[in-house]
């Protein structure tokens, strides 16, 4: 299959926070933010497989500052790792507020994203193209979150299987 460069899917997300959006305390939901979030990365899994996908999982997730009703919410999405069924999205998300311009960073997401067939089983993704430096950089630093990833959920399913069997 033909290797694919991260700029073919890279794709950003603009939101503004309405009221709708917002907790108690006038703030982005932090629930929200994540289906943004989601969005904007399956956006990217999509446009790199050109095949259908699932979200597998999201990394751990800090929020660094609040984001306010009314601020714009910028989300960046690139992929960063595959592997033969799966690829590693990062998402960067800034928040400004509308009438000062000042930006902040809120947020850094990694999700992976499993490409699958009709029957919801996992199929070949096309690989990443390494062109630079620091596409390489950021392959070698997701190959050890893949690691990492994969031994948390084969402990979880270990888990699982233990639980449904001692009932
Ligand atoms: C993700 C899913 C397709 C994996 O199917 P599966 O038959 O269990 O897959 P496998 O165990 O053969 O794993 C295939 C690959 O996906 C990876 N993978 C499987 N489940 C994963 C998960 N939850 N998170 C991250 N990676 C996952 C495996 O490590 C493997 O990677 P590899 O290609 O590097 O070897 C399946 O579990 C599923 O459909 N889950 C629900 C997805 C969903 O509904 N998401 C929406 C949010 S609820």
């Amino acid at each position: 299959m033909e290797k694919k460069s991260w700029k073919e899917s890279y794709s950003e997300l603009q939101r503004i926070v309405l009221p709708g959006d917002t907790n108690v305390f006038d703030s982005l939901y932090g629930g929200r933010l994540v289906e943004w979030i989601d969005n904007v990365a399956s956006i990217v899994a999509m446009k790199h497989s050109r095949k259908r996908t699932v979200t597998g999982s999201i990394d751990n997730l800090f929020f660094l500052s609040p984001i306010r009703m009314g601020y714009i919410v910028y989300m960046k999405g690139r992929i960063n790792f595959t592997t033969r069924t799966t690829m590693e999205i990062e998402v960067d998300v800034e928040s400004e507020e509308g009438i000062t311009g000042t930006r902040r960073f809120t947020t850094k997401a990694y999700l992976t994203y499993v490409a699958i067939d009709a029957d919801g089983r996992p199929i070949e993704c096309p690989e990443l193209l390494l062109e630079t430096d620091d596409d390489k950089r950021r392959f070698e630093e997701a190959s050890v979150r893949s690691i990492n990833r994969k031994a948390l959920l084969n402990k979880i399913r270990d888990k699982v299987k233990s639980e449904q069997g001692s009932d």
